[in-house]
């Protein structure tokens, strides 16, 4: 699921611009929508002719000549991407100009379009500062500037926009802090500023937003402690902070704001550790990011509880403890990362994955697991990519491994894995790669390995193979990387490629 994202706009008649619109809003930008603007009998308006004229003055690329239709033998609620009023005839209500490839400074004279609610400039190529004239526009609810290379500060006059629902500036160059004032919106219901360059800290005040349903913070530089203002935010569903620099722990309070879905707060220093009951009281958690932090704790089995779990990924942390074991009832799960941490488990909890048939990541790298594969992992047809690297895993691999038809991608290095490779492996058509480096395998690569023929990369150093390199290795034509040194083989490799 993406958000604060939209479907694309085609050229082509008002009509369609209408519905484009409305998918971008209401579905695109998945949870609110916006009521469109009503088909406008027109009379001339000069105050808007000359800011939108402005606007057209500004901009240096217009690769699809969008701004073609913008000229002097058409009224100006005719162009290209603008909707006007019914009501208040010839006053501009959108300006919908989405992936037009357009380039340019965005005119400071856009502050005139005093009806605006809609301005969506999405993907495109505007660059310079967002004017501070855009805090006149006290109707605008909208405003998309997402996937531009806007720079300068936010303007600190947005806070003015008293009437925005929607504040969407991801993917741009923005610089500075996030002002306090933002705090003071009081309709915003998402607040998007993912991936531009954004220091200090995360304002307290947004904890005011009390509509608030997606924050969108990630990818900045943003540094110091979520504030525990941000627990009042009763109506989010959306809370994502990965990739910045914040420090301390989690305000416990937002473990209690049971609306989340995406919990997404990876790649920072954010210490301490999940709530046990995080499950219950956040039961519909969809997405649940936390790696590369140094929370602590165990995994709470709660987690159980959110049915609606897709993807738990909680790698390169400290949690210990051992797996949960009752993951039967999240039929959606489709990938649990738990690698890296110091997870004690003997695997057992691999059967309860037995009813997660949409399972296709399993990743526990690095961690104090030992015990011998179980057969019930080679039931988890749906699996694409199994990563065990870094464990102290026993005992053979079954050739029931051979039923993973779906599987793309196996690391099983540095174990303590005995036995010959089956056979069975050659059914493994979609690998690509194949780690099984640093074991004690015994007997030779099997023959059947020349039928991965998308293999890319294959390490089996160090594990013990013995006898014949076996020639069917020359139908792996994708083969970029191979290791097999420090076993006991004899042969070449029979292709010009080594
Ligand atoms: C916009 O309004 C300002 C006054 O607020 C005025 O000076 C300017 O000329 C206007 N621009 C256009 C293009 O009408
Ligand atoms: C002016 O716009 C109309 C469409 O609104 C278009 O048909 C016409 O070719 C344009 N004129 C010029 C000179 O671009
Ligand atoms: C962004 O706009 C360009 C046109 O300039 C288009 O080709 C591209 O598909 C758009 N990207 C997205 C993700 O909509
Ligand atoms: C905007 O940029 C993001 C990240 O760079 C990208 O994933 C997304 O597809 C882009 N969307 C559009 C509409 O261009
Ligand atoms: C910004 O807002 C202040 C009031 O807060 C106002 O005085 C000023 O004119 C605005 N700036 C612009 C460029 O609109
Ligand atoms: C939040 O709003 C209250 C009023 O509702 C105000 O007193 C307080 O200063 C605001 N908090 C912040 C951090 O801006
Ligand atoms: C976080 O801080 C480290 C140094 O402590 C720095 O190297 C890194 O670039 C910072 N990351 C961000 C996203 O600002
Ligand atoms: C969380 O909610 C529970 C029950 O509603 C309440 O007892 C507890 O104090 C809340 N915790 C926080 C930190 O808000
Ligand atoms: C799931 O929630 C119920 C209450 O709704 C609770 O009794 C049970 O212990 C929870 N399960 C787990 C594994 O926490
Ligand atoms: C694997 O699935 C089959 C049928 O789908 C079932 O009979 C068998 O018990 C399962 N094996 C394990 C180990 O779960
Ligand atoms: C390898 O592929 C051949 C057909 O190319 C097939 O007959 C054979 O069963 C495959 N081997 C394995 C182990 O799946
Ligand atoms: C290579 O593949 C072809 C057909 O895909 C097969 O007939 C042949 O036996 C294979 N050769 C080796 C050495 O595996």
């Amino acid at each position: 699921m993406k958000v604060f994202n939209a479907a694309r706009l085609k050229s082509g008649s008002r009509e369609e611009m209408r519905k484009h619109l409305f998918l971008v809003l209401n579905s695109a930008l998945l949870w609110w929508w916006v009521s469109i603007p009503i088909p406008g009998a027109c009379s001339q308006n000069q105050t808007d002719r000359l800011a939108l004229a402005s606007f057209k003055n500004e901009i240096n690329k217009d690769p699809f000549g969008v701004l073609s239709s913008w000229n002097d033998s058409t009224h100006h609620c005719e162009w290209q991407g603008v909707l006007c009023s019914k009501r208040h005839p010839g006053r501009v209500t959108s300006l919908f100009l989405r992936s037009q490839g357009l380039g340019g400074f965005l005119s400071p004279h856009i502050g005139n379009l005093s009806f605006l609610r809609v301005m969506v400039l999405q993907n495109n190529s505007f660059y310079g500062e967002i004017p501070q004239q855009i805090g006149n526009l006290f109707r605008l609810r909208h405003l998309i500037l997402s996937n531009n290379s806007f720079g300068g500060p936010i303007p600190s006059n947005l806070s003015r926009c008293s009437n925005l629902e929607t504040l969407n500036l991801i993917d741009n160059q923005l610089v500075e802090g996030i002002h306090s004032d933002l705090g003071s919106l009081p309709r915003l219901k998402a607040l998007g500023l993912t991936e531009n360059n954004l220091l200090g800290s995360i304002p307290p005040s947004i904890g005011n937003l009390s509509l608030l349903e997606q924050l969108s913070l990630s990818q900045n530089g943003l540094h110091g402690e979520i504030p525990k203002e941000l627990s009042r935010l009763n109506r989010l569903l959306l809370l994502q902070l990965s990739f910045n620099n914040l420090t301390g722990e989690i305000p416990v309070g937002i473990f209690n704001i049971s609306s989340i879905i995406f919990f997404q707060v990876g790649w920072n220093q954010l210490q301490g550790s999940f709530p046990p009951n995080i499950g219950t009281t956040l039961p519909s958690l969809y997405s649940i990011v936390a790696n590369h932090n140094s929370f602590t704790g165990t995994i709470p089995s709660s987690l159980a509880n959110a049915t609606d779990l897709w993807e738990l990924v909680l790698e390169s942390n400290s949690f210990h403890g051992p797996i949960p074991k009752n993951w039967g009832r999240l039929k959606g799960l489709r990938v649990l990362a738990l690698g890296h941490n110091q997870l004690q488990d003997d695997l057992s909890f691999i059967s309860s994955l037995a009813n997660c048939s949409n399972l296709e990541i399993l990743n526990v790298d690095s961690n104090l697991i030992h015990g011998s594969l179980p057969t019930s992992i080679f039931n988890l047809t749906s699996i694409k990519k199994i990563s065990m690297e870094a464990n102290s895993i026993q005992g053979t691999i079954p050739s029931a491994l051979g039923n993973l038809f779906n599987l793309s991608a196996l690391n099983l290095a540095h174990n303590s894995l005995t036995g010959p490779i089956p056979d069975s492996i050659g059914a493994l058509y979609n690998l690509h790669p194949l780690a099984l480096a640093g074991n004690k395998f015994a007997g030779e690569i099997p023959f059947a390995i020349g039928n991965m023929t998308l293999l890319n990369e294959l390490y089996l150093q160090s594990s013990n193979f013995q006898g014949y390199i076996p020639q069917s290795l020359s139908n792996c034509t994708q083969l970029l990387e191979l290791d097999l040194s420090n076993n006991n083989l004899i042969g070449s490799v029979l292709t010009p490629k080594f």
